[in-house]
């Protein structure tokens, strides 16, 4: 059978294939996903909700439900957006199957086959997937510890007039770390202007702050609808309900709807109820600390072992809040290979190429804090010092 074109380029992710492999191996360290910590799931609250929930209104837990998603939870979704500076209601939410889902839908509406999306480099590889089935292209754009330099992506522009949409991850981006400063929005918001290209902001970890000052949200510096803003429960709550969504324009809001409806007639309801309920009897922000308190402890203690047990050519940055360290190595170190050495000692991380539109650097690593607990982080850091005394 001939497969369609947009089956040629598709490759499996390295985090995904790198987690198989891991999931073979009895007592591996993993710092390869960016998963959540499994004991601070708040598994008892949400037992007691789901089971409110179904002793009185099944009906609707299990029934279908608007495309957009359960109204309810769309306002306080709205409500949560005031936090980011942002006056919205539930006329400007779309309910999506996690943020990836509004990836893919932000993707489908703004380009045709042959188009261009501009990303930072590096950036978040699920999204490289979310964009390739659309048989678009993608062009990485250097960052910096300011953001995505704009004097380049202006020449980027310039020079790709198919170039319809940019992709940012300003909080403590995937896979750096690093966080977006004002002035760098408000140009990034100023380019797209004068361009009239429209900007995916995706916000999966900006509640995940560990120091510093929330800075404004592209959106809420956004005059002209320009940006659609992505949001997630699966870093604050869980990921295994698959709820996020999609901030826009109410006009913005009425074309997705005829997206999602073709994509899958709607979220899981049940799911999206028992996020309601949830957020509806429990306070959301004394669960955040929790899991930030833990994460902060985590990282600090990554970091204390890379500053007293890694080679000095390892340069890394440090994060003030999210998942992730990211590190370089010198360059002559290809990390793929590394990895190769680190299983075989039974620790997983994630190659830095994986996540460069052009697959190059290929001497930097992702490292996940956030997964394993605090003896793990420091037995497998100490191992993967190793790893690295040996190999570079
Ligand atoms: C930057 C970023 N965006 C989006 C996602 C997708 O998350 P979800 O679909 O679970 O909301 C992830 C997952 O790790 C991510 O790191």
């Amino acid at each position: 059978m001939k497969l369609a074109n947009r089956m040629k380029d598709l490759k499996p992710s390295d985090i995904r294939e790198v987690g198989k492999i891991i999931a073979q191996k009895t007592g591996a360290i993993s710092f390869a996903g960016g998963l959540p910590a499994p004991e601070l799931f708040p598994a008892e609250k949400l037992d007691k909700v789901t089971q409110r929930l179904l002793q009185t209104n099944a009906s609707e837990a299990l029934q279908y439900g608007p495309t957009l998603g359960y109204g309810p939870l769309r306002g306080k979704i709205a409500e949560l957006m005031s936090r980011e500076g942002v006056v919205a209601n539930v006329n400007n939410i779309c309910i999506t199957a996690g943020s990836q889902q509004a990836l893919s839908l932000t993707t489908m509406m703004f380009l045709n086959p042959g188009d261009t999306v501009i990303v930072e480099n590096p950036s978040y590889l699920g999204a490289f997937s979310a964009f390739q089935p659309f048989e678009v292209n993608f062009m990485g754009v250097d960052t910096d510890d300011d953001g995505m330099d704009i004097e380049k992506l202006e020449q980027v522009i310039k020079s790709t007039p198919s170039a319809k949409l940019i992709y940012v991850i300003p909080n403590f981006q995937n896979p750096t770390g690093r966080t977006w400063t004002l002035e760098r929005r408000k140009q990034l918001l100023a380019i797209a202007n004068k361009y009239d290209i429209a900007i995916m902001e995706d916000n999966a970890y900006g509640e995940l702050a560990y120091e510093g000052e929330r800075i404004p949200s592209l959106k809420s510096l956004d005059t002209e609808g320009k940006v659609m803003y992505l949001g997630s429960f699966s870093k604050i709550l869980c990921p295994g309900f698959r709820v996020g969504w999609i901030c826009a324009e109410a006009n913005q809001i009425e074309k997705f709807e005829l997206l999602k409806y073709g994509a899958d007639l709607q979220n899981n309801q049940f799911s999206q109820m028992q996020i309601y309920e949830f957020l509806n009897s429990y306070d959301l922000d004394e669960h955040i600390a929790v899991i930030k308190s833990e994460y902060k402890i985590r990282r600090d203690l990554m970091l204390k072992v890379i500053e007293e047990k890694f080679p000095s050519e390892a340069k890394y940055i440090r994060p003030n809040g999210g998942m992730f360290v990211w590190m370089e190595l010198p360059e002559h170190v290809n990390t793929r290979e590394l990895l190769v050495k680190s299983l075989e000692k039974n620790i997983g991380f994630v190659p830095g190429g994986s996540f460069y539109a052009g697959g190059e650097c290929e001497n930097a690593l992702r490292l996940n804090f956030s997964n394993m607990d605090r003896e793990k982080i420091v037995e497998g850091m100490e191992i993967l010092a190793q790893v690295l005394r040996d190999n570079i």
